[in-house]
């Protein structure tokens, strides 16, 4: 029986059809190391077709070692293949499975708990924490830019990029951030990166050696904790209060930690402000005891009740703190974007980490972000915004208030768009999300936020994504969840 047929209505191209079957055959073993193949000619001629899908397949099987040819022996099947090879059978377009033999992976990579196990971490909709009000986003002038920008790419926009981010976009950052966030900052420091998720990355990547603590707030932010995991740091939970982080309580516990990871504008999950005694105290322990200070401003821009906080950057004189910021909250949370203000000294350590990950930043959207900052309409946004989440925060605390009484803490609604809830310390916040996850509420559970004790049981509700209208049906459902567990 030929070992090679081919159908002219299959959709495969016929060389595509031959070089699979000689794949198969040496693969499953029908065909033995040297066994010799027919020429070209002969198999065109037997197949009826022409003899140049032939040439291409066994073009395709000599270049990769199924086939070799001998002088004067014609084409035969490479004697060298090992004997173990793979046996093939009609899955081989199919993923592979583990069969037999050790697979190790890395300790680390199994340091973190499987996502799959969280089920109130794949949500759209009412309280998601992460979304931001997606239907006021402006699309026409995105889509405008996106269509400028289209129109006007060259051989020029398809080279790699400067590492540390498109100079346009960083002097523009550079402008805004001293202006608005009071950073001293200027262009050569910032580098841009994807989110700040990369950000935590490469700047752990340059801070931290296997075994260097860190002070993390505790309640805190995973996502940051996870990176240092992962980095071989050794986790060191320092409580928050109303004040932000409890820096006397960290300098007892381990004043010599290598750095200590902060979000001063708006504690995340509780929201506290750092008062300006903290900052000072902060910044005197880094300076004291050389350790660097990780600033996450992440959603500093929305506060509702008085002027936006100038960060912590800005109050240090030794250059010790590493302030990262993101476009996921101001503007959307996958265009990936954000950046690292890096002290100046640390800016080729910092590029030179960067440059093994992903060699640099893609330009396409920088350029995009850079025109709508420059063209006023990232400050129009962030002014529409303020006042829209505004309105969605009374609103959600209120219908809690109305819903859930005075019982329940809710704290942290300052500023952003995320407010913290704590229920009674029985119940377990964990179960009741993953319950509200299969109403469509997305509750994340504060006690996932905790490193050390679980001190309350709660949730971190978003309210960027919920509506004025919406969020009264949305609460009355969070209450009769509460009220049936
Ligand atoms: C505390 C905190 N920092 C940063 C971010 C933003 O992360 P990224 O910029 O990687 O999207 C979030 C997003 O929810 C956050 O909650």
């Amino acid at each position: 029986m030929p070992i090679v047929g081919v159908d002219r209505k299959a959709p495969q191209a016929l060389h595509q059809q031959i070089y699979d079957a000689y794949r198969v055959a040496i693969l499953n073993r029908s065909l033995r190391a040297g066994q010799r193949i027919p020429s070209t000619r002969t198999l065109a001629s037997d197949l009826g077709i022409s003899r140049i899908p032939v040439l291409n397949a066994y073009a395709q099987l000599l270049a990769e070692g199924y086939f070799e040819s001998r002088v004067g022996a014609g084409t035969c099947v490479s004697s060298s293949l090992p004997d173990q090879i793979a046996r093939a059978d009609s899955s081989l377009r199919k993923p592979a499975k583990a069969r037999s033999g050790p697979r190790p992976i890395s300790r680390r990579s199994t340091l973190l708990p499987p996502m799959g196990t969280a089920p109130w971490m794949r949500g759209w909709g009412a309280f998601g924490v992460s979304q931001v009000a997606y239907e006021h986003f402006p699309f026409k002038i995105w889509s405008s830019l996106i269509n400028r920008h289209a129109r006007s790419m060259g051989p020029k926009s398809l080279d790699y990029g400067d590492p540390m981010g498109s100079k346009e976009l960083r002097e523009t950052i550079a402008t805004y951030l001293r202006t608005a966030r009071g950073v001293r900052c200027n262009a050569q420091q910032i580098m841009i990166v994807s989110g700040s998720q990369q950000a935590l990355e490469v700047t752990a990547r340059v801070l931290f050696d296997p075994g260097s603590h860190v002070w993390v707030e505790d309640p805190g932010y995973r996502f940051a904790r996870d990176v240092f995991l992962m980095n071989g740091c050794k986790l060191v939970p320092v409580p928050v209060d109303y004040e932000g982080l409890n820096v006397a309580w960290g300098i007892k516990r381990y004043r010599k930690a290598r750095a200590a990871f902060v979000s001063p504008s708006h504690q995340y999950p509780l929201g506290a402000t750092m008062s300006a005694s903290r900052r000072l105290q902060l910044l005197d322990w880094a300076q004291n005891s050389g350790a660097w200070i990780i600033e996450d401003d992440y959603d500093s821009e929305y506060r509702y009740e008085s002027m936006p906080i100038p960060s912590l950057q800005g109050l240090d004189s030794n250059a010790r703190v590493i302030y990262i910021g993101t476009f996921s909250k101001v503007l959307f949370p996958s265009l990936r974007l954000g950046y690292i203000v890096i002290p100046s000294d640390l800016v080729d350590r910092f590029m030179s980490v960067r440059i093994p990950m992903d060699i640099g930043p893609p330009d396409f959207h920088q350029r995009i972000l850079t025109d709508f900052i420059k063209e006023g309409h990232f400050s129009r946004h962030i002014r529409r915004m303020r006042l829209l989440y505004n309105e969605r925060r009374t609103t959600l605390i209120e219908c809690l208030r109305e819903e859930l009484g005075f019982a329940m803490d809710i704290v942290g609604g300052q500023a952003g768009m995320h407010v913290s809830v704590t229920v009674s310390k029985t119940a377990n916040d964990r179960k009741i999300a993953a319950q509200a996850a299969e109403q469509g509420l997305w509750l994340l559970p504060l006690s996932t936020s905790y490193l050390g004790d679980v001190s309350r049981q709660g949730f971190i509700l978003g309210f960027g994504s919920t509506s004025v209208k919406e969020m009264p049906q949305k609460v009355r459902k969070f209450r009769d969840l509460l009220n049936s567990t």
